[in-house]
């Protein structure tokens, strides 16, 4: 005699109107934030050779960005400056005139409060050896050195703007450096979305092309060892001691576990950052046809999610939106 089974897991994928009522991850737009190129000196948007489909915009071509992720419903726009000029010290980031400080402005304007600005505050942009902060002499990154200036960019993004601040550069104390200087001048309103557990990662590479930032060395000294999870948590912790309102994995697919365990022990939302490498993987895969396009990307960003992102950083923001808004199930 036949031993039927008792559970039968298939029984609620039976149709697609049951697996969406049960579907345990949804996405959307809200939850969505689009990172943002500004390059000075532009005329026309600059293709991205090794992002397919992703630009660097001149200044003057950010409010209809904006425009677009404001009717997308995204949840926001993370700018990135990139700079005619860079020095040792980045002083371009400080610079109320600087490519980004500038940006932000503009698309703080062009928001109007419809989606949230938000800033990478990091030095790696505007550095002429492409490091994350300031040089001792010794070719080192001087930790405490670059606080004083992360604290100074920090006022000039709060005054240019900006309502959230990526703190990507991985400094020991950089969220409290941050947060004292914005107290000090009363700017107790800015959110810190620390980038806690980022990782020394090669998916980072298109990036580099994206900012046209030609990296010295490496950044192993302050970015995370990729084996290292127990670390990504402690980075995690100590940063919403430190003040983070929000704190952040990246990248985000090779480290779902640590996005996982960071997300189960943190008061504060955990964000993730889905980098250019894992938009050119699946681009790249598409485009050769091994892979079908939409459905990897959904997969990739509900994997996040389950995983216990609650926002994701993603350069496919717009375009899922749009999906979303379409009422498409993305997996
Ligand atoms: C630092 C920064 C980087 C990225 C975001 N902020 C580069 C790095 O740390 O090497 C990478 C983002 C991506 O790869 O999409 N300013």
């Amino acid at each position: 005699m036949t031993a039927y089974p008792v559970r039968r897991l298939r029984r609620l994928r039976h149709s697609p109107a049951l697996r969406r009522l049960v579907a345990e991850t949804r996405l959307h737009p809200a939850q969505l934030v689009l990172p943002v190129f500004v390059k000075e000196d532009i005329d026309a948007p600059q293709p991205i050779a090794s992002m397919p489909g992703v630009s660097q915009h001149p200044l003057h071509g950010l409010p209809a960005v904006v425009e677009e992720a404001a009717a997308a419903g995204i949840g926001g726009i993370m700018l990135f400056g990139v700079p005619t000029h860079r020095d040792a010290v980045g002083s371009g980031a400080i610079d109320p005139d600087g490519i980004l400080n500038r940006a932000i402005r503009v698309a703080a304007e062009a928001a109007a409060g419809r989606l949230t600005v938000q800033a990478d505050l990091c030095l790696d942009e505007f550095t002429d050896h492409g490091h994350c902060g300031v040089l001792a002499a010794d070719g080192s990154v001087d930790n405490d050195a670059t606080l004083e200036v992360y604290a100074r960019m920090a006022l000039a993004q709060a005054d240019a703007g900006a309502a959230i601040l990526g703190l990507s550069g991985m400094m020991d104390g950089q969220v409290a450096a941050c947060r004292a200087a914005l107290d000090a001048a009363g700017r107790t309103d800015v959110v810190l979305l620390a980038y806690s557990a980022k990782y020394a990662s090669a998916f980072y590479g298109p990036f580099r092309d994206a900012v046209e930032s030609t990296l010295q060395g490496d950044r192993r000294t302050y970015q995370l060892d990729p084996g290292n999870g127990r670390e990504g948590v402690q980075e995690a912790l100590a940063d919403v001691d430190e003040g983070a309102d929000i704190v952040m994995v990246k990248p985000a697919g090779p480290y779902l576990d640590v996005l996982a365990e960071v997300a189960a022990v943190s008061p504060v939302p955990v964000w993730a950052y889905q980098v250019s490498g894992e938009y050119a993987m699946i681009e790249h895969a598409a485009a050769s046809g091994v892979i079908d396009r939409e459905r990897a990307i959904g997969e990739s960003l509900v994997g996040i999610r389950r995983a216990g992102a609650e926002a994701i950083l993603t350069y496919w923001a717009i375009e899922v939106a749009g999906w979303l808004r379409d009422g498409r199930s993305l997996a």
